[in-house]
């Protein structure tokens, strides 16, 4: 794979957000296994963007969204569809940003660092099968350009998962 990490934190946000984007095309051109997919880009985005305390995925199974691969503290196992800000953002189908969990009612808290959140829905023939979860210590955290990057990454690997 001809990837590097180096110099990524140097970068301004646009060509870090643009070099995310060639990381994950690379990936997907060179491996296919959800769950080797899933894994290294979980530890690529925890590893190049500022503030983030946790980055992974949640897949529907059984009728709930169940933890896959991950960085960060260990995280709730399985989430119900009734309650927290995943799963607001999978029966939505819409990508969801929380500003201060606090101030969103039901926000399940797995790692009590974190301030804001996240979620980008994952589809298959139009359906959602999963979330793409970010998690930051600082409110407000995400910016208008990562919310748009990771819903392109997200698209870009949803298909192979
Ligand atoms: N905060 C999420 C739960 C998952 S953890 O953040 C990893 C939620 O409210 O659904």
């Amino acid at each position: 794979m001809t990837f590097t990490l180096k110099g990524m934190d140097k970068m301004d946000d646009k060509a870090r957000m643009s070099e995310f984007l060639n990381f994950v095309k690379i990936q997907v051109d060179d491996e296919k296994d959800p769950l080797a997919l899933m894994s290294n880009i979980s530890a690529f985005i925890m590893s190049c963007t500022r503030k983030l305390n946790w980055a992974g995925f949640y897949l529907l199974k059984d009728g709930q969204l169940v933890l896959g691969p991950f960085q960060g503290l260990p995280a709730c196992t399985r989430l119900s569809l009734d309650k927290g800000v995943c799963a607001k953002a999978f029966n939505d189908k819409k990508i969801t940003k929380v500003d201060d969990v606090h101030e969103f009612a039901d926000h399940i808290a797995c790692d009590s660092a974190s301030e804001s959140e996240l979620v980008i829905p994952l589809f298959r023939d139009g359906k959602v099968y999963g979330v793409l979860d970010l998690d930051s210590p600082e409110k407000n955290r995400f910016t208008d350009l990562e919310v748009k990057t990771f819903d392109q990454l997200a698209r870009l690997i949803e298909k192979f998962l």
